[in-house]
């Protein structure tokens, strides 16, 4: 077992919720990157049902690391390790992915190489930009975590703020559920906002002293409190304005926020990560804000915000390379605190 090798090749393995999804990387050349998801399945139930996910990676796992594999031309006894999502998430789905995992490399006897959903979206950038190193300010918007973070090395984050409530995901879930969208609400709220204004006034978000800190839970709650009000009243009123109201109102904030990190700290370059840096108004914001200010913006593609694999494995190579592998005792966690994350 070699484990100095500097561009090993390594399979990445994702199962936090309901996408069951496989890679392989190379350094940071991506070979392959798989995905099976059961969204359709739960979209019925109008959010993800832990034993349907869990069902579902159990049937999906092994042939989805099979296409990663057969489509990055790897036989599975040239890899050097296996990355794989421990937490956070639902149990039972990280059970699979992880039970997979081990049984993989104990029979190939490579490292098994643990891995926190929160530094995998972090490392998606990576992918995007294989010139990238630390440090860099990140925007981290997911369905469970939203802050801005200052990368000092590739294992050491430092949190300027963020959201005190809600995630940013949450909100665009709670407001889509509002507006009879399905889930997961944020592309179909990024959808319909599309074709409104934001011309419904929202709250201000900004809160405390720090200068970073935010809360969603009073934007939620004036979206729900806009809409009942007019139809108690019987007053005519429009979904897409509303949708591209909250839409502005729960972006602009981060893309402003993030900018103001970058000159505070000094960095040079901004990443982002997560579901909602997949949303098509934040990129462009950020995009052009980052352009004005100077800063050189690494944006990882839309598949690589949402739940992938790739992720994992890119942040499976920043452990393997600082020596970091996991016991085979190693379990799954259903929520890991942000600072124990970074
Ligand atoms: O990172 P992610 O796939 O899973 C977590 O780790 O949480 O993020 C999922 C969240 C969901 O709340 C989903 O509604 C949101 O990201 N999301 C979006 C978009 N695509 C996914 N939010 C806004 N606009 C989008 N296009
Ligand atoms: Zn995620």
């Amino acid at each position: 077992m070699n484990r100095a090798k500097k561009q090993p090749l390594i399979l990445g393995i994702e199962s936090s919720c309901d996408e069951t999804a496989a890679a392989v990387i190379r350094g940071r050349e991506l070979l392959s990157d798989e995905i099976a998801s059961s969204a359709a399945t739960q979209a019925k139930y109008g959010g993800v049902v832990p034993e349907i996910a869990s069902r579902a990676h159990a049937e999906a796992v092994d042939e989805v690391v099979a296409r990663a594999l057969q489509s990055a031309n790897v036989q599975k006894e040239e890899l050097d390790a296996v990355a794989v999502t421990y937490g956070a998430g639902l149990l039972g789905a990280l059970l699979v992915g992880l039970s997979f995992a081990k049984g993989f490399a104990y029979g190939l006897n490579i490292p098994l190489i643990g891995v926190d959903h929160i530094r995998g979206h972090l490392a998606a950038a990576y992918l995007e930009d294989i010139t990238l190193e630390p440090p860099f300010l990140t925007l981290l918007a997911s369905g469970g975590h939203t802050a801005i973070l200052y990368a000092e090395r590739a294992d050491k984050f430092r949190v300027l703020g963020g959201t005190l409530d809600d995630a940013a995901g949450e909100a665009f879930d709670k407001v889509a559920r509002v507006l009879g969208l399905p889930y997961p609400g944020g592309p179909h709220v990024e959808a319909l906002a599309r074709e409104g204004k934001p011309v419904v006034p929202m709250p201000k978000m900004l809160k405390g002293m720090g200068g970073y800190d935010f809360s969603y839970s009073g934007l939620k709650t004036a979206v729900i409190n806009y809409v009942h009000t007019k139809e108690q009243r019987g007053e005519p009123w429009s979904r897409a304005d509303v949708a591209a109201s909250f839409q502005s109102a729960a972006l602009d904030i981060l893309v402003q926020k993030t900018i103001e990190g970058a000159h505070e700290t000094g960095a040079k370059v901004v990443t982002a990560g997560g579901g909602v840096a997949a949303n098509g108004y934040l990129r462009e914001k950020l995009t052009k804000a980052c352009a004005e200010a100077g800063f050189k913006l690494v944006l990882p593609i839309k598949k690589h915000c949402t739940d992938n694999a790739a992720m994992i494995a890119s942040e499976g190579l920043v452990q393997y390379r600082l020596g970091h592998f996991s016991p085979m005792s190693l379990n799954a966690e259903a929520s890991i605190p942000l600072r124990h994350s970074l």
